[in-house]
């Protein structure tokens, strides 16, 4: 769906996006802005401003920036008309039915159409574990345990053996080769097309919203591969969803359970334990870690516990760490997942074991633990000395000792001893050897040129003080702003100022297809412009801003001169700088 750029200004410009953010982050007033824990990466000091005025918001620990619609286009992972619809409602106002130029449809529809897509396929899968066909797949159900009520909550279903029945179905729904291709359900080749899915039992997988996004697909019995699962999509990023999380998201327990695998997921929910998530075949990522912190703090790993679970577990554990969840191990033996374990055990003997879970800390010592024998002084040694470094992660005084104490009592080592180890390590520069830093959200961005700052520089001058447009429209022009985000934004700003007030927020829509670039530009609007000066210095500043854009963009446009006279055009151009005259009064 394509809305006309009038709309899309009215439902933000009735939007206020402090109280949209409000609904998501608890944000306090600080002078003219708002400020809160950022959303979208971890953090325990607000660096996350909103500001009424602009009706934008920006991390200034991230780079997260951005107005309303892109604000729940990231945190919701809606799509550009999903964000527009919601913010619609909130605002009362009804959007035009579709209408439009194919190529804009397209463009704007392409998430919609998969979306579209995975659910006509979700459908069709569903009615066929109902129908004759599906009956291996409704039986393997039945003897996996579960009950009709967990089949129909979680929308299971069957693809027939046969090469291209989903294809055939979603062919006279309406769809194109190419949007079929694109959703990877289907390969179409030269000789015909296939589905991806044959002869499996299906099981969607939805992100928070209840959209299904993708599948996985088991055989029915031995076979390889056990799990196929649908390939990355413009909507189905592996990293940025969970197995489960929108049921979890509902559950009242202030913790999530965590485990390995879709049969996991299921079969703890039909056991009554709704919290339970599932990483989708892929090891954990930090942004699996920041979806989790947005419904809990805390979360129960129930891993595998064979020795690729318990790795498992140990690789998770910092980047869970690092996203500010707390993390506790639950000991499954001796069976093998939680699947099994309820299956063997029932569901009130796993709640014991959910009040026995093991601090993660103390998990991984034991792990660790195992690549030492007690019987060999020295492996003991090593492992105390080993211990003792890994202590040095805690650097809360009273965090430390406690755990000094807890893993003296666990291993049988004199609490002052241990004590003094610790110290001793640490004032030699030890560090913890097990907790590696994750890589966060914030991709380094190259560094940025002086030329490109001082573009960022005048754009946010002009659009805090608008009357600078007059003494500035006749010496530098949109396309003295080389930087091509900068550019772009400078068309739009003196667009703006041509006819009337700055408007940053209705210049950021033009951006909300493309992340990266949203986020630059929001940065352009949040570049803090000193007050701290006296009126001299500022003139000089401003002065020097605009000499450095007009400098750089006829040094570019002189490497890209043609002839001789144009380039002495140029040179002279360059030479009259130096009587340049401005200043903000
Ligand atoms: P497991 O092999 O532990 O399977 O894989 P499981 O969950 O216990 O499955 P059942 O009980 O045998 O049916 C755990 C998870 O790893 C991914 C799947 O997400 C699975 O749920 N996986 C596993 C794959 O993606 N492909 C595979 O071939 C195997
Ligand atoms: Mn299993």
């Amino acid at each position: 769906m394509y809305y006309q750029e009038e709309i899309v200004e009215e439902v933000r410009a009735r939007s206020n996006i402090v109280d949209i953010i409000s609904g998501y982050v608890r944000l306090q007033r600080r002078g003219a802005n708002y400020f809160g824990l950022c959303p979208f990466h971890n953090e325990k000091t607000p660096s996350f401003s909103v500001s009424p005025s602009k009706q934008m918001y920006y991390c200034f620990g991230c780079g997260a920036g951005g107005n309303a619609i892109t604000f729940l286009m990231e945190y919701e992972q809606y799509s550009f008309p999903e964000a527009l619809q919601v913010l619609a409602e909130r605002a009362g106002i009804q959007l035009p039915q579709e209408e439009l130029t194919d190529e804009k449809r397209q463009q704007f529809n392409e998430k919609a159409r998969l979306l579209a897509v995975h659910k006509d396929a979700a459908t069709y899968y569903y009615y066929q574990l109902r129908g004759k066909r599906g009956e291996p797949g409704y039986r393997y159900f039945q003897s996996r345990g579960l009950t009709d009520e967990t089949i129909r909550k979680f929308g299971l279903g069957f693809a027939a053996p046969g090469s291209n029945h989903l294809y055939q179905y979603l062919k006279q729904k309406g769809y194109t080769d190419l949007e079929l291709k694109e959703s990877g359900l289907v390969r179409i080749e030269e000789r015909g097309a296939s589905d991806r899915f044959w002869n499996r039992v299906i099981f969607p997988i939805m992100d928070v919203q209840n959209r299904v996004i993708g599948f996985g697909g088991r055989v029915m019995g031995d076979g390889t591969p056990k799990y196929l699962n649908s390939q990355e999509t413009k909507i189905f990023d592996k990293s940025r969803n969970l197995y489960g999380l929108n049921e979890a998201r509902k559950s009242r327990e202030p913790y999530l359970l965590v485990c390995e695998g879709y049969m996991d997921v299921i079969a703890l929910h039909q056991a009554g334990f709704t919290n339970a998530v599932a990483s989708l075949g892929t090891a954990f990522t930090a942004q699996h870690g920041l979806l989790m912190k947005r419904y809990t703090s805390e979360v129960i790993l129930t891993f595998d516990s064979d020795s690729a679970g318990q790795q498992a577990a140990i690789r998770a554990m910092p980047i869970l760490r690092e996203a500010g969840l707390s993390v506790k191990v639950l000991n499954m033996k001796p069976y093998k997942d939680p699947d099994e374990f309820i299956r063997n055990m029932g569901a009130d003997a796993y709640r014991k074991r959910i009040e026995e879970a093991e601090n993660g800390f103390l998990f991984e010592l034991s792990v660790l633990k195992l690549q030492y024998s007690f019987e060999d002084p020295d492996q003991k040694t090593a492992f105390f000395h080993r211990a003792a470094q890994e202590l040095l992660r805690f650097s809360d005084e009273m965090e430390r000792t406690n755990y000094i104490e807890a893993v003296s009592r666990e291993y049988g080592i004199d609490f002052q001893n241990l004590k003094r180890k610790v110290n001793e390590l640490g004032n030699l520069g030890y560090t913890p050897r097990t907790e590696r830093k994750t890589e966060y959200a914030p991709k380094k961005t190259e560094r940025e040129s002086a030329a490109q700052k001082a573009q960022r520089m005048l754009l946010a001058w002009m659009a805090e003080k608008p009357s600078l447009y007059g003494k500035l429209k006749d010496i530098v022009g949109p396309s003295d702003f080389t930087d091509a985000i900068c550019r772009k934004t400078a068309e739009y700003l003196y667009e703006q100022l041509a006819h009337g007030q700055p408007n940053p927020a209705g210049i950021m829509d033009h951006f909300v297809n493309e992340e990266e670039s949203f986020k630059q530009v929001a940065k352009i609007f949040y570049t803090k412009i000193r007050d701290d000066l006296t009126r001299e210095e500022q003139n000089r500043s401003f002065r020097e801003t605009v000499l450095c854009v007009k400098r750089n963009s006829l040094e570019e446009a002189r490497k890209q001169a043609q002839d001789v006279a144009q380039m002495q055009e140029l040179m002279k151009a360059q030479a009259s700088l130096k009587n340049l005259n401005i200043s903000l009064d």
